[in-house]
């Protein structure tokens, strides 16, 4: 990866000021991005390290793991899903809200534990059959082999935990699915076998849209349950219940909700889902996932990301948390430590990225595919194109059949996520499609149902879909060449499609120019979001920077929906044809430019 001079308006890392026993700042979102979910822990035995894992959805690989030792500074250091043998059934999710959904993450006895749901969520009225709740185990997160492959246990709901009393008892506690519910159940467990005892209701919540995310925390001889209500929009709320015995009766905090931003005007909303941990000087911490939205709720693109903030949480007592907003202050932090062993960069450091696909494999862990990739279908830097990533077209393109099921041959398709309000991401393409419908591109991509494309396409000349114009904005057509083919011949265009539940422009194609066409010349395609709400799209000659023209100019409301985050890649794909041209891209750029924090 090569480091360049930071820019203007950010600064060189999480930046948490502090000093010898004084309160700290740190600003939030820590971890910027599709991060929902948060479940950490503090691990004293493995070096006074700070773990935490992530909700990842359809998205592989999956559930990613962050490590810090300082609370400022957050390293990818791998994930839990790595290995298509440890859960196949990933490949078969149907719908873009299904897959992997709030891991809950513990060490015990000299063990990581994740337990955590894979859910179908095609048909959420009457079918829970498919909801398949899992364990998975490893003694070296750092090491991906270490992982075990799924351990089932048979539960109709999700957001489960493990939770290990301190007569040896072990037990889970998860949301029962709401059709039935809305209710905590809890039950014993033997987290090797999956096998589980009789589910009983723990608690019923105070009264919110589907408690769910329940977290248990021994302390002064009671039990707490921490858990999220009002669903994960903007009435999404932190409640909390104690009891003398594990299987209750929990009696509701009078204090209630203990965390949310609901109706309030802050630009963080949407805060839920909590887990508390400590640190070494026993202070208590809180993460939280949030969308950086305001109260309008309408441009989000990064979906839901992980927020932190400082509790102060007195012997017997209920907690009292610090209300998320940009900058915090909190207790002091260790002081600053970057050694962090791991695979991945550091989420939270606003460092350009440009990558070059040196070989061999695997290509950079921060990098991700939709379901299990296709691993032929990536190859960094072929014999004939060093420092590029040959991408093998799949059939389907990124929408699949219908936005739901992708089938065994899967989507090409590979991406980073988009962490800054403000950034440029382009890279340069060397394609030269020969059959109809063929495609290279590049993507804002949220779900299969919402996302935005700029692609080059081989179509008919004179048959671009739905183009307003025939030309690429700004160009004359001495220019653009046209007029020069016949009718009907296959010629190179970009395109721009959207899809969305929410309007999207409609699809543009324009031929390519002439001047752009000539063997062995490439393009750059850029992407950037030059504010707050806005895309632009862009394509140009390479290296000529002055002809480059922009194509489409959309809004992200788009890709604002649910409960993934934007994704920004290239994908290759027939369109359903039989096209089988590789694509080849080289200098992948992703350069932050602002954070929105208020
Ligand atoms: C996916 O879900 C849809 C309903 O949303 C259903 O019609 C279809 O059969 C499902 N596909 C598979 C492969 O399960
Ligand atoms: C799972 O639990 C449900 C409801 O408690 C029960 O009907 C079903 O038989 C169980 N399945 C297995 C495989 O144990
Ligand atoms: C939860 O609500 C159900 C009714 O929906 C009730 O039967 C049950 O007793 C309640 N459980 C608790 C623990 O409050
Ligand atoms: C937000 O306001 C609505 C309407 O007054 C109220 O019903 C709801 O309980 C409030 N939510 C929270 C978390 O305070
Ligand atoms: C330091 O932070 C904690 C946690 O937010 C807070 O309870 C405490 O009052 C702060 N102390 C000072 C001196 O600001
Ligand atoms: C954001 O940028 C788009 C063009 O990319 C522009 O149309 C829109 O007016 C801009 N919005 C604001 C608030 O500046
Ligand atoms: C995706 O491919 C299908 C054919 O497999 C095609 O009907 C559809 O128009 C394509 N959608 C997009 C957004 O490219
Ligand atoms: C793809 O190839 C098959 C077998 O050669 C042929 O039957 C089919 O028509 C082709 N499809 C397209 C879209 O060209």
């Amino acid at each position: 990866m090569f480091l360049a001079p930071l820019l203007l308006g950010l600064s060189a890392c999480a930046s948490a000021s502090r000093g010898h026993g004084q309160n700290s700042t740190f600003y939030n979102p820590i971890f910027p991005g599709f991060y929902p979910d948060p479940s950490c822990i503090y691990v004293p035995e493995r070096d006074h390290t700070f773990f935490c894992a992530s909700s990842s959805f359809n998205a592989f690989p999956g559930i990613p793991i962050h490590a810090s030792k300082d609370l400022q500074n957050w390293k990818l250091i791998g994930h839990v899903l790595n290995r298509k043998e440890q859960l196949p059934r990933l490949a078969e999710t149907n719908r873009s809200t299904s897959g992997i959904w709030a891991p809950a993450l513990r060490f015990h006895d000299d063990t990581f534990w994740l337990v955590t749901t894979l859910v179908d969520d095609d048909r959420p009225q009457e079918d829970f059959s498919r909801w398949d709740n899992i364990i998975f185990k490893a003694k070296d997160p750092y090491n991906p082999k270490s992982w075990s492959n799924a351990v089932h246990f048979n539960f109709t709901g999700y957001d489960t935990e493990p939770f290990w009393d301190e007569d040896g008892k072990v037990y889970i506690t998860g949301a029962h699915a709401w059709h039935v519910g809305p209710y905590i159940q809890q039950a014993e467990v033997n987290l090797d076998t999956g096998a589980v005892g009789e589910w009983r209701v723990i608690w019923n919540g105070t009264g919110g849209m589907a408690p769910e995310g329940p977290h248990i925390y021994r302390k002064d001889g009671w039990y707490y349950l921490l858990a999220a209500e009002g669903g994960t929009g903007v009435d999404h709320m932190v409640t909390m219940a104690r009891s003398k015995s594990i299987s209750g009766p929990y009696e509701s905090n009078p204090g209630n909700p203990v965390l949310t931003n609901a109706n309030t005007t802050s630009y963080f909303q949407t805060v839920g889902h909590s887990d508390l941990f400590h640190d070494r000087n026993g202070n208590w911490w809180a993460v939280a996932l949030s969308t950086r939205s305001g109260p309008e709720y309408l441009h989000y693109p990064m979906g839901r990301e992980t927020v932190m903030t400082a509790v102060s949480w007195p012997k017997g007592e209920w907690p009292t948390f610090t209300p998320i907003s940009g900058e915090m202050s909190g207790w002091p932090m260790p002081p600053e430590q970057t050694d962090i062993r791991g695979v991945g960069p550091y989420v939270n450091h606003n460092t350009p990225e440009h990558l070059t696909f040196p070989p061999p494999p695997p290509l950079p862990a921060h990098l991700t595919h939709w379901r299990y990739p296709i691993p032929s279908s990536y190859t960094p830097s072929p014999l004939s194109h060093p420092n590029t990533l040959r991408l093998t077209p799949s059939r389907l393109n990124l929408t699949a059949l219908n936005g739901n099921y992708a089938g065994p041959a899967g989507q090409t398709f590979i991406a980073r996520r988009q962490q800054h309000t403000l950034f440029s991401y382009s890279v340069t393409l060397d394609f030269t499609p020969s059959t109809a419908d063929e495609e290279a591109g590049v993507t804002a991509f949220l779900t299969q149902n919402h996302h935005l494309d700029m692609g080059i396409v081989l179509l008919p000349r004179g048959a671009a879909a739905g183009a307003a114009a025939s030309l690429l904005p700004g160009l004359s057509p001495e220019e653009e060449g046209e007029g020069e083919g016949k009718k009907g011949e296959l010629i190179p265009h970009v395109r721009f499609r959207g899809e969305s539940y929410i309007a999207v422009p409609k699809a543009v194609a324009y031929p390519l120019p002439r001047a752009w066409r000539r063997p062995g010349g490439k393009l750059v395609l850029e992407v950037r979001a030059g504010n707050a709400s806005h895309y632009v799209f862009s394509v140009g000659p390479e290296g000529r920077r002055s002809e480059r023209r922009t194509v489409m100019e959309v809004s992200n409301e788009g890709v604002s929906w649910g409960f993934t985050g934007t994704l920004l890649g290239i994908y290759a794909t027939s369109n359903g044809g039989n096209g089988t041209t590789p694509a080849y891209f080289s200098d992948w750029r992703y350069t932050p430019v602002e954070q929105f924090r208020d």
